[in-house]
């Protein structure tokens, strides 16, 4: 990505880190993070315009916390510490620190001081300002002045305008920091003179640059579900090596209605002259589920079939020396969180085929969830790819409470179609998270006519949620469950009962299984 003026932002640990690169990225200028714990050759190579230091969880100074990296002074560019930050270039320029008697956490008022270009536009009125921190700047640096004051913190911003230094013990980043966003934009545009020219289109026109140059004249892979990441993935790698990228789609019966092939025949549609397979390995996936109840167990049998199915397709593609893969930035940076917590572990469909020996090319791996689908957008894929709600690998076979017969899975493609055409039809499918519907392995008592039922149990499941790790369930309006249940019990034959899932995460989970 040369081309671009970029921002480093260093990770000492903040949960906040990834969201100083979202609003960097906001601006228009490009970004990227790095963990403290990287070489000062990486950091040199990265060749940035302007760098921003995270908070932490640490205390700065004290034995083992992460130290300042000195290859960021060598670089003589505007620099911007954030709490953590912001104390460890107050003590590297020989300001102390002091352990916080009152420790500040949540919304204050900060009142600014001085004439910083920092304050550009910012009200001489005390702002509400976010702080979390126990320790913080007691004397400033030579060469600083106090630039900002909270009711309990004297120190809780410090300028250095000649060299462009900065330290905020507040977070800019957030969206409590009410004027945050101008804060940050004073730093790039203001003192860091950048231009905010930056946007998903010439991201794209880089991406697909850097996959032709990494490729050559070989072959690459990409296991397609139709879900956004995939695609996105396709259509740029498609741009950039045409009838050289083999698309892989597994059919194993276990999708929504008519998805399959709704599927491929719009990502075929959009993408002229894609080079797609559609493997239909329906039977098989059903036979190995046949007498499966446990969870766990219908997971592993369904990942190791699709890499059996998808395995013997690529080998039949004898030049290809890359698998392609819809890896997300926020996988990248949580996996290499400089505090080696893993908070959760990636799971592409059905993993990786370990025999295969290919490289990997990931080319969205820089980019949050709404670029990718801005980014789609763009490349001329259609909104009702762009806007796919999640669907788990395993598909309906973990919707499906008990064994996964052809008749159960033809029962839940009925019920889950009702929901998914009532949810449209009432304009929430694009602000709820999931909504679906969930066969239960229990049958209840009804009466239809005169007569007795002894029938099937739907669940109907549907959440708010920002990206899966938490969520709360809809409170969907009572006309659209009463529509949703009573279709349900009337046209799909086998079902008299539906009931709502109002079960948060945690302690539930979204999926049944
Ligand atoms: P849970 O049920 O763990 O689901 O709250 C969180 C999100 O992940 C989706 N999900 C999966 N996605 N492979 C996937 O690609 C899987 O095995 C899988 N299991 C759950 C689920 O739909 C929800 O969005």
């Amino acid at each position: 990505m040369g081309k671009f003026a970029k921002v480093l932002i260093v990770d000492y640990g903040s949960q906040y880190t990834q969201l100083i690169a979202r609003r960097v990225r906001e601006s228009g200028v490009y970004s990227e993070i790095l963990p403290w714990t990287a070489t000062d050759a990486q950091m040199e190579n990265f060749n940035p315009s302007a760098i921003i230091l995270s908070g932490g969880p640490n205390d700065a100074g004290e034995d083992g916390s992460p130290p300042l990296n000195q290859a960021l002074l060598r670089m003589n560019v505007p620099l911007l510490g954030i709490c953590y930050g912001m104390q460890l270039l107050a003590l590297h320029f020989g300001g102390r620190l002091e352990n916080g008697k009152d420790r500040e956490y949540g919304q204050t008022a900060l009142t600014v001081l001085g004439n910083s270009p920092l304050w550009n536009d910012i009200p001489r009125l005390p702002i509400a300002v976010w702080m979390s921190h126990g320790n913080r700047v007691a004397a400033i640096p030579e060469n600083f002045t106090v630039s900002a004051k909270t009711p309990s913190v004297d120190i809780a911003a410090m300028a250095d305008d000649e060299r462009r230094i900065y330290g905020l013990q507040f977070h800019p980043e957030v969206s409590h920091t009410a004027q945050g966003m101008q804060i940050l934009k004073n730093f790039l545009f203001g003192i860091a003179k950048l231009k905010g020219d930056w946007d998903i289109g010439s991201f794209a026109d880089a991406a697909i640059e850097n996959c032709r140059a990494k490729v050559g004249d070989a072959a690459v892979i990409l296991a397609l579900s139709g879900g956004v990441d995939s695609s996105v993935v396709a259509a740029l790698l498609h741009r950039a090596i045409g009838g050289r990228l083999h698309c892989i789609f597994v059919d194993h019966g276990l999708m929504r209605h008519n998805e399959a092939a709704d599927v491929v025949s719009m990502l075929r549609r959009c993408m002229p002259g894609l080079n797609l397979q559609l493997v239909d390995a329906q039977d098989l996936f059903l036979r190995r589920l046949a007498g499966v109840e446990d969870p766990e167990i219908k997971r592993k049998i369904i990942g190791h079939t699709f890499v059996e199915v998808f395995e013997k397709q690529a080998s039949k593609i004898p030049d290809a020396k890359f698998l392609a893969q819809g890896t997300l930035y926020p996988d990248v940076v949580e996996s290499s969180s400089p505090n080696g917590v893993t908070i959760k572990s990636h799971h592409n469909v059905g993993g990786l085929p370990d025999s295969m020996r290919l490289a990997l090319i990931e080319p969205l791996r820089e980019l949050f969830k709404d670029e990718v689908r801005t980014m789609g957008l763009k490349m001329g894929l259609p909104e009702e790819i762009i806007w796919r709600q999640p669907f788990p690998g395993p598909g309906l076979a973990v919707r499906i409470l008990g064994e996964v017969t052809a008749a159960r899975l033809e029962i839940l493609r009925k019920a889950d179609r009702i929901v998914q055409l009532e949810l449209e039809k009432s304009g929430l499918l694009r602000s709820i998270w999931q909504g679906f519907a969930v066969l239960l392995p229990l049958r209840t008592v009804g009466v239809m006519g005169d007569a007795r039922t002894y029938e099937n149990v739907i669940a109907l499941r549907v959440v708010d949620s920002t990206d899966a790790m938490t969520a709360d369930w809809t409170r969907l309006p009572h006309a659209v469950i009463a529509s949703i249940s009573s279709r349900i019990v009337s046209e799909v034959h086998g079902v008299n009962r539906v009931v709502y899932d109002v079960s948060s995460k945690p302690p539930s989970t979204i999926e049944w299984e």
